[in-house]
């Protein structure tokens, strides 16, 4: 059973300023909610009940999205408006919400690091909520549990970019063991294409085994002196296995200003406007 999932949300989201000023980047809305509560819905899918969110510095609109606002639910209660809140406030009842501060941004193995004693000893989910994945029939983290049931290692979510971007990812090599299936035998962090193994990308998704973390402690620091997580990653790779799963669906980078208006006009749409 998978049902824990970490959210690093520490980071700056300096690509976003100045919106990202005083609010934090997983605030910003796609339509009408912000990115990080599509992430938790789709944890939820996945059957996680508990959320942790690694936070830092700043970051307080996220705990309060996750909590009542008394004198704004007062004001609308019995009114057609409180309908806007039922999303909301389905997570709010199938979830329970932790944070633990990453002091220092160390790079995602140490943002994922920091989440070590709220997980515990059980494989757990990670999502980057900058990352907002679409699928209408399984949501891409939901679609990991399942393959985890079989194989029981840890996965990474993979897309195939164009080759002149591959210097935003985590890059794999593998063998296909499966249709869309690899077991990883390489990654490299933000290679130049010409250094790049292949062009299957790890994106935003994770589902990791706990292991990860004493390999974590045990990893240096590597590009641009963060600890990375796909160091920590092949580390494992090369002992229990890891997979990377080329997920079924689409994915938009929310991260970068393409992307984020891509996905807006996705979602307005294809998924709010046939909703009615
Ligand atoms: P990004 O590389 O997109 O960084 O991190 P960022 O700082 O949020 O955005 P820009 O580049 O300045 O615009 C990917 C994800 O990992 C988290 C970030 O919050 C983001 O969700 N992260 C990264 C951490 O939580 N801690 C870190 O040390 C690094």
């Amino acid at each position: 059973m998978v049902t824990k999932c970490l959210f690093p949300v520490a980071g700056y989201g300096t690509r976003f300023l100045p919106a990202t000023k005083a609010i934090p980047k997983e605030m910003l809305p796609v339509v009408d909610k912000p990115l990080v509560q599509y992430g938790v819905e789709e944890a939820v899918e996945a059957g996680i009940s508990d959320i942790v969110f690694v936070t830092g510095r700043g970051k307080s609109a996220i705990e309060n999205h996750f909590d009542r606002n008394y004198e704004l639910e007062d004001q609308i209660q019995g009114t057609s408006k409180e309908e806007y809140l039922n999303g909301i406030r389905a997570v709010m009842e199938a979830c329970s919400f932790s944070y633990t501060r990453q002091v220092e941004m160390k790079g995602l193995g140490h943002a994922i690091l920091k989440g070590k004693s709220q997980v515990g000893n059980e494989p757990f989910g990670v999502i980057l909520a900058d990352d907002l994945c679409y699928n209408q029939d399984l949501a891409v983290l939901a679609q990991m549990v399942e393959l985890h049931k079989k194989h029981q290692c840890s996965i990474v979510a993979i897309e195939e970019v164009p080759l002149d971007q591959t210097e935003k990812y985590g890059v794999i090599a593998g063998e296909q063991i499966e249709e869309g299936l690899y077991r990883i035998t390489d990654m490299v962090e933000k290679p130049k294409p010409e250094d790049a193994p292949t062009n299957l990308a790890i994106i935003g998704r994770y589902l990791l085994t706990p292991d990860i973390f004493e390999i974590i402690e045990n990893t240096p620091p590597g590009k641009n002196n963060e600890i990375q997580i796909t160091d920590a990653l092949l580390t494992q790779a090369k002992g229990n296995g890891v997979l990377a799963y080329k997920f079924s669906g689409k994915r938009f980078d929310c991260g970068s200003m393409d992307g984020f208006v891509d996905a807006t006009n996705f979602y307005y749409n294809e998924v709010y406007k046939s909703q009615g």
